[in-house]
């Protein structure tokens, strides 16, 4: 593959968004300033499963400035409803608690919010079953899960080798439900023009995705995607939960048709984000290792359980990680759901990893233990020499070297592996690790098109930024690929009348669109060479990559923790935590630093905080604010630091970058685990850990 030449890229440049951000200039969606607008406050279920037969709105008509009201007996009809999240308001069916119902639109949002209170609703209440349990007898197992990967994968004979080895880990590990709460919640303003001028509808939209919001919305309403224009300068998160259009979506844009010609705005609340924005399932993970007396596995067993929504299937695949990470002759994974009452899971920063690994990287600490093995020791022993799913050599495993430098960095050798207080202090001290790994996707499909401009270059594609340092990265790329300075480039983002471009997220979004930018400053040189005549253009698509069948690609890394446990509280701090990564060129070492210990603060919180605690007796979430729902902060890690290996890729695209999105996260909550686990003597295998599992 031909590589880019860097020069920019690869420099930690400052971020070009970065004084606009601090100064309040760069618009969020519902900051955008549209003529004459309007307010909705949606009217959201109280019950969790029945059918809604009447409802009252009246006083709520009466209320000042209201404008309209929307029911589930009398919203616009949708085109299409075979998404059961976004067929919302055509029938009077409740499907879980917190589901639309309605929505006033008014001309202040304290009209909206007023009305919508008094909007009284009657049900015909049916019994709900959210209870997400080991025990129930109807799991079942999904086509696939997602991602697209088999159920389940089985290799030589498990039972085989788990009776007969010497050393093995038989537990179950789980984790919580959890909410993604990306700063900026979930917004949009919607205006239906259908009859001119521009789109019939245009959609100001705090996404990861422009052109996938529009391709997933254009069916639903019956529109051609030409018709939506969707726009997103600038997004306050995002850890997938918006990388495709949710119910929110739809609900504005119903409204919206009811008040053609006029901008509707909705900011989802916080609390209405519990029941309304993705989040991660939970899983409880049988997980089996044998091994032989110097810690070499004989056997993997990895069987994951996890819960779905009646409404659409989520198949968290966290057992799919398991099926690359180490060398074993033998191994089993598998995924089963059961489908409840509830929202439709999704995407939360590297779905299927993150748990997965949270489970799997305790039991290899486990096994460490039962061998009489250091950890870091073991993993290396257990280290493939190909991909055991596809049998591909590796493109750039790096494993081993992030495993040492780490422990080189974080003082490994030297650590006190004696459990308990030490002396002179209220605290025990231990340490953890744990591995990272993401795999490194580009996908197809976006297109970049560049145009001189007599000294200058605009470079346009329509992906976003949402806060991760694309527009950064992106004009980096461009540069280096033009071979001119960094102020020379105009990029632009975040707009879907820009040219196609994937959704940020599964770590691809660089790969994918600074491939395509790469494609098109190629296209351009080669059509127009070095002195291009002002107005020059080209454009090219994001290129196929043959040795993605050829190799193995993913990111690498190993997290160091050192945990402390208050004696008699059992409060948990992390004092200290080290993150190693090979994910290939580093494009800003600014940003994917940032990126990497945002991926590792929130495995810390994952690790001691994030519950999302359900109440199965009224099918909600009880926990649905951030007094309730804790997620830590700059606080919560004394010393915090990520570093990479000097790496390049050059099987995965022709930045030779892998992506940083994800792989922070990843690990990251087994390393504190297993960091309580040194200072205590106690196993926790549930997180987040509470403070009792200590006592
Ligand atoms: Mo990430 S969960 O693919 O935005």
């Amino acid at each position: 593959m031909a590589l880019l030449e860097p020069r920019v890229v690869g420099t930690p440049a400052e971020r070009l968004d970065g004084h606009d951000k601090v100064t309040g200039a760069a618009r969020y969606a519902f900051e955008h300033a549209v003529p004459d607008p309007t307010y909705l406050h949606p009217v959201l279920s109280s019950i969790a499963r029945g059918k809604v037969t009447a409802v009252d709105a009246g006083d709520a008509q009466a209320v000042d400035g209201v404008v309209t009201i929307l029911t589930v007996f009398d919203a616009p009809r949708l085109a299409d409803t075979s998404d059961g999240e976004l067929a919302i308001l055509q029938d009077p069916e409740v499907h879980f608690r917190g589901q639309f119902l309605g929505a006033v639109v008014a001309e202040s949002p304290e009209a909206a919010r007023q009305a919508a209170d008094l909007i009284r609703v009657e049900y015909e209440v049916r019994d709900h079953d959210t209870d997400f349990r080991a025990d129930r007898s109807d799991f079942y197992a999904p086509e696939t899960v997602n991602g697209g990967f088999p159920t389940d994968t089985r290799s030589g004979d498990v039972e085989a080798a788990l009776t007969t080895a010497p050393r093995t880990v038989d537990q179950v590990y789980s984790t919580a439900m959890e909410h993604n709460n990306p700063m900026e919640p979930h917004t949009t303003i919607a205006l239906w023009r259908p009859g001119g001028p521009g789109p019939v509808l245009t959609l100001h939209d705090s996404t990861q995705g422009v052109h996938s919001v529009r391709k997933t919305l254009a069916p639903v309403f019956g529109l051609e995607p030409e018709d939506i224009r969707v726009i997103a300068p600038h997004v306050g998160g995002g850890f997938g939960s918006k990388g495709l259009p949710h119910a929110h979506n739809v609900l504005v844009t119903l409204a919206a048709q009811k008040v053609p010609g006029r901008p509707v705005k909705f900011a989802v609340t916080r609390q209405q984000m519990f029941a309304l924005s993705a989040y991660r399932a939970p899983t409880l993970q049988h997980i089996r290792l044998a091994a032989d007396t110097d810690g070499h596995l004989t056997a993997v067993s990895h069987e994951v359980l996890t819960q779905s929504a009646k409404i659409k299937e989520f198949a968290e695949q966290a057992a799919v990680p398991t099926r690359m990470m180490y060398s074993s002759p033998a191994r089993y994974t598998s995924h089963r759901l059961v489908a409840l009452d509830v929202p439709a899971p999704s995407w939360m920063r590297a779905p299927g990893e993150t748990p997965g690994m949270f489970a799997a990287e305790v039991a290899m600490d486990e096994l460490a233990e039962v061998c009489g093995i250091d950890p870091i020791e073991l993993r290396i022993r257990n280290e493939p020499a190909t991909d055991p799913e596809s049998g591909h050599p590796w493109s750039g495993r790096r494993l081993v070297d992030c495993l040492r430098e780490g422990a080189e960095r974080f003082g490994w050798a030297d650590r006190d592996t004696k459990a308990g207080i030490r002396s002179g202090s209220d605290w025990s001290v231990g340490y953890g690790v744990a591995a990272a790994t993401y795999p490194a996707n580009t996908s197809p499909g976006s297109v970049a098109r560049i145009r001189y401009e007599g000294d200058r270059y605009r470079v346009q594609i329509g992906s976003v930024d949402i806060g991760t340092g694309t527009w950064t990265a992106l004009t980096q790329i461009a540069a280096d690929a033009l071979g001119c300075p960094l102020d020379a480039i105009d990029l632009e983002i975040g707009d879907s009348d820009l040219p196609s471009a994937t959704v940020a997220g599964g770590s691809t979004g660089i790969s994918s669109w600074g491939s395509a930018v790469v494609a098109a400053a190629r296209a351009f040189r080669d059509t127009h060479g070095t002195t291009p005549h002002p107005g020059a253009e080209a454009s090219a698509e994001t290129p196929g990559n043959p040795d993605a069948e050829k190799f193995a690609l993913h990111s690498f890394g190993a997290h160091f923790v050192e945990a402390h446990v208050h004696r008699d509280t059992c409060e948990i701090r992390v004092e200290r935590m080290l993150g190693v990564f090979a994910i290939g060129r580093v494009v800003n070492a600014r940003t994917v630093r940032s990126q990497l210990i945002g991926g590792m603060t929130m495995g810390v919180s994952m690790a001691l905080h994030e519950e999302s605690v359900g109440d199965p007796r009224f099918g909600h979430i009880v926990s649905h604010d951030l007094a309730g729902y804790h997620i830590a902060a700059h606080a919560d890690i004394r010393y915090l630091d990520a570093v990479c290996l000097a790496d390049v890729d050059e099987h995965a695209n022709p930045i030779g970058s892998k992506g940083a999105g994800e792989i922070g996260i990843v690990g990251a909550a087994a390393a504190v685990a297993n960091a309580v686990r040194s200072a205590t003597g106690i196993r926790v295998r549930a997180v987040p850990i509470h403070l009792d599992d200590l006592l």
